[in-house]
């Protein structure tokens, strides 16, 4: 099969890439490389430096596709409290370029990346995919708009458009050398520099960490499975969450406590019951093993 995924340079873009390659599939990448970079790419990609907001650009490269991931997006929660109107343009406007040139060359199916912070903030854990969504961030509400239009666009035209919601995920290749990395990159940056972890709040918050391998199994699924329609969504996480204190004892070294991050829920945990039914997955790493591959493969190319 021939996949093209948008945004394949970057963190899950190409450890996806990577595994189409090795499971002997044909992939072509767009990415404009703001986020992703190149030393990121698998060997033997088809690599377009593109961006999804230009459409005449991108729309060349779906021609011969059998299906998409579509992974191109600022996926930065603070960023996006910051700048609205950019981030709003790439992860709204982008997506529906995404979706419009699959329409166009007959794709049957895009599996979208869409996010946990959709959920925003709930009362009841855990978080299940018919819970009202109550994003607290642009980004949030750019997804979930992202998953509105997929689902009408699956009900108008001849695609199906499936959305897997991640909850934080991790691993090899994940960023850390920018302020908005997220936390277990970031705290491999500061450790790594003798600076100390910066812990937002009383660090007692928890996310669902899900390790990247579990998610690139995930996508993978969801582009394959028979028993899927367009539009349906599904959570990809862990059903255990972890706090940002623990994280950082596994990571080790001292700690600094600031004020608590506007737009961050408290809790994050998965209800993979859908998954693990509809596309027979879920997750197989557990938290404290993935940290300990993500940080061996930090130190090996970046040091302690
Ligand atoms: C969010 C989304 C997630 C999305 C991701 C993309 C939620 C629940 N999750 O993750 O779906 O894919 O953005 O960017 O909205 N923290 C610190 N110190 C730091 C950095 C972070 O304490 O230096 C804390 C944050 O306050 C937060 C936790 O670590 O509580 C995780 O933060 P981060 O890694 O930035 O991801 P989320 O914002 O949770």
């Amino acid at each position: 099969m021939k996949y093209l995924i948008t945004g394949g340079a970057g963190f899950i873009g190409s450890n996806l890439a990577e595994k189409l390659k090795k499971d002997g599939h044909d992939v072509v990448i767009i990415d404009n490389l703001t986020t992703g970079r190149k030393k990121n790419l698998p060997l033997d990609v088809e690599f377009y430096e593109a961006d999804i907001l230009d459409i005449e650009k991108i729309r060349p490269f779906f021609s011969g596709v059998d299906g998409v991931f579509h992974l191109a997006a600022i996926p930065r929660v603070p960023l996006s409290i910051q700048d609205p109107v950019k981030t709003s343009n790439v992860n709204i406007m982008g997506t529906v370029n995404v979706f419009k040139c699959a329409i166009d060359e007959g794709i049957k199916r895009i599996v979208f990346a869409s996010s946990s912070s959709i959920y925003g903030g709930q009362k009841v854990l855990p978080l299940q995919e018919d819970m009202l969504p109550n994003p607290l961030s642009p980004y949030g509400l750019q997804k979930l708009v992202g998953e509105q239009i997929a689902k009408m666009f699956s009900d108008l035209y001849k695609i199906q458009i499936v959305c897997l919601r991640y909850f934080n995920v991790y691993g090899p290749k994940i960023d850390f050398d920018s302020d908005y990395s997220l936390v277990i990159g970031k705290f491999l940056r500061l450790k790594s520099q003798g600076k100390p972890l910066t812990i937002f709040g009383d660090g007692n918050q928890s996310r669902a960490f899900c390790f990247i391998e579990d998610v690139v199994d995930a996508n993978i699924r969801a582009m394959q499975s028979d028993k899927i329609k367009g539009g349906e969504v599904f959570n990809i996480g862990q059903k255990k969450s972890h706090s940002v204190n623990f994280l950082a004892k596994l990571i080790g070294g001292e700690v600094q406590y600031l004020p608590p991050r506007i737009g961050d829920p408290m809790h994050t945990q998965a209800d993979t019951t859908k998954a693990e039914s509809v596309l027979g997955w879920s997750p197989k790493t557990d938290f404290e093993t993935g940290v300990n591959i993500t940080k061996n493969w930090f130190e090996k190319n970046y040091g302690k």
